[in-house]
């Protein structure tokens, strides 16, 4: 039923949400549907049947005798954030919640519960067997708790879903103003996860509650399911979390022809502006290579110095052309950076020693104002490429860029959308990299 805004009006005698005492303990196999039928007499055609997730793990046999970290590792495709021993990680269901789901609450002694396979399809099929046993149809959501990234507490929401529109789609409608809603997507499926909870309770043994009222949203068919809340990933503004953004890095040398938002690019170039630097000094400097004149200058001169390079080696023409094939992700990129260095506040030292220990600290400086630079057009969507090329070639890249007096390149930065998802990051031990002492 919808209203005149295309709320979900409850029917003449309101909205009821009831919790379901008496199930025993849940145990693998159980079934369910004869259980809540049971323990549910009154359930009524139209009813949405909102189950915890976890007796749902119970009775599919998803509780497993393990080591909790271990369980949290198997069950995350990604981990999103991380303080302390606290993960945030997505599952592979899409989900992105605490521990990856993984609950050692209500649960035996070294023993963990992992959410359902497929809560969509546990839903469904719990749906057809409360329908075939009792000839009615009734909507069925299954929740689980979680915290919200801006919000103190924790509540429930939909994992699965059957027999229920999902969402509510209140975009193109107009509000009471007669203004056209542009974004408004009710969640329905969570708001009643959110409401069962309210009656269920965390340590009751109440893992059910029957919403009544809301026959307007239970549909013929299952539908898409709770599948159908999980953001896509292109659409998530929040997307990297603090655990994740400096993984996203990777370097690219495939790009797509699409061009590069310039103000993407001022934005990459203010966060790399954050990096440390000796003396409180601001020794980062960046040349943006938009014109294809500019563009062409520097690719040409840089090969024709490289070329002389390697010709002076003794290197045969053939050689040549092999090797300064690798100079080719900058010629595939639709913009180059050049990033420079211009070390004027570095002291000046007498002796050998000092002076090459604080050119030294110029240019660690560098590398964390181009890293800067890389993770954050990553985080834009950009891939790069960082190559040395100018570094081998300095006066060359200069004059082709007419840079001023004191930028130092350092190398140069190739920027495009990614022609294809990165190779998996190699696995590396940190405990490979590091000494105690
Ligand atoms: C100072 C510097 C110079 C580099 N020069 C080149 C280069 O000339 N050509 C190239 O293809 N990659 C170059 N790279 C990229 C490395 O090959 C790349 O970082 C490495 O393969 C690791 O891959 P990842 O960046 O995806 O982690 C350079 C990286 C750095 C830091």
């Amino acid at each position: 039923m919808t209203g005149p805004q295309g709320a979900v009006a409850p029917g003449p005698s309101g909205l009821t949400v009831t919790g379901v005492p008496g199930l025993p303990e849940i145990s693998p196999g159980a079934d369910l549907a004869g259980l809540i039928c049971d323990a549910a007499p009154g359930l009524r055609d139209g009813d949405i049947v909102v189950v915890t997730s976890k007796i749902i793990s119970k009775a599919e046999g998803r509780v497993i005798r393990a080591d909790r970290e271990r369980a949290i590792d198997a069950e995350t495709v990604r981990v999103v954030a991380r303080r302390g021993p606290t993960r945030i990680a997505e599952t592979r269901h899409g989900l992105v919640l605490a521990a990856a789901g993984v609950d050692s609450s209500n649960t035996a002694p070294g023993t963990v519960v992992l959410l359902p396979e497929d809560p969509d399809g546990s839903a469904r099929r719990l749906r057809q067997a409360i329908g075939e046993r009792r000839g009615i149809n009734v909507g069925v959501v299954i929740t689980d708790t979680m915290g919200r990234p801006w919000r103190i507490g924790q509540t429930d929401a939909a994992i699965g879903a059957a027999g229920l529109a999902p969402l509510r789609d209140h975009r193109g409608q107009a509000d009471t103003f007669g203004n056209t809603m542009d974004v408004t997507i009710a969640a329905v499926a969570d708001e009643i996860a959110a409401a069962a909870d309210l009656v269920k309770g965390k340590t009751a043994q109440v893992p059910v509650a029957i919403v009544r009222g809301l026959a307007g949203l239970v549909t013929g068919s299952d539908g898409p399911g709770a599948a159908a809340l999980i953001r896509p990933a292109a659409e998530d503004m929040f997307r990297l979390g603090a655990a994740d953004v400096l993984y996203e890095r990777r370097t690219v040398r495939e790009f797509t022809a699409e061009p590069v938002d310039p103000a993407a690019v001022r934005r990459a170039i203010a966060a790399a502006l954050t990096a440390p630097a000796p003396h409180h000094s601001e020794p980062w400097r960046f040349a943006v290579v938009e014109s294809p004149r500019a563009r062409t200058a520097l690719l040409d001169d840089m090969l024709a110095a490289w070329t002389a390079d390697l010709r002076g080696d003794g290197f045969t023409q053939e050689q040549i052309a092999r090797r300064t094939r690798r100079g080719e992700p900058l010629r595939r990129a639709p913009l180059i950076i050049v990033p420079c260095l211009v070390a004027e506040a570095a002291h000046a030292y007498p002796d050998q020693r000092r002076s090459a220990a604080e050119r030294a600290m110029f240019l660690v400086a560098m590398g964390a104002a181009v890293q800067n630079l890389l993770v954050a057009l990553a985080v834009e969507g950009l891939g790069s490429c960082w190559v040395s090329s100018t570094l081998f070639c300095p006066q060359v890249a200069a004059g082709a860029l007419g840079l001023p007096p004191g930028w130092e390149p350092m190398g140069a930065v190739g920027v495009g959308h990614p022609a294809a998802p990165p190779r998996p990051r190699p696995d590396r031990d940190p405990e490979r990299f590091l000494m105690t002492l």
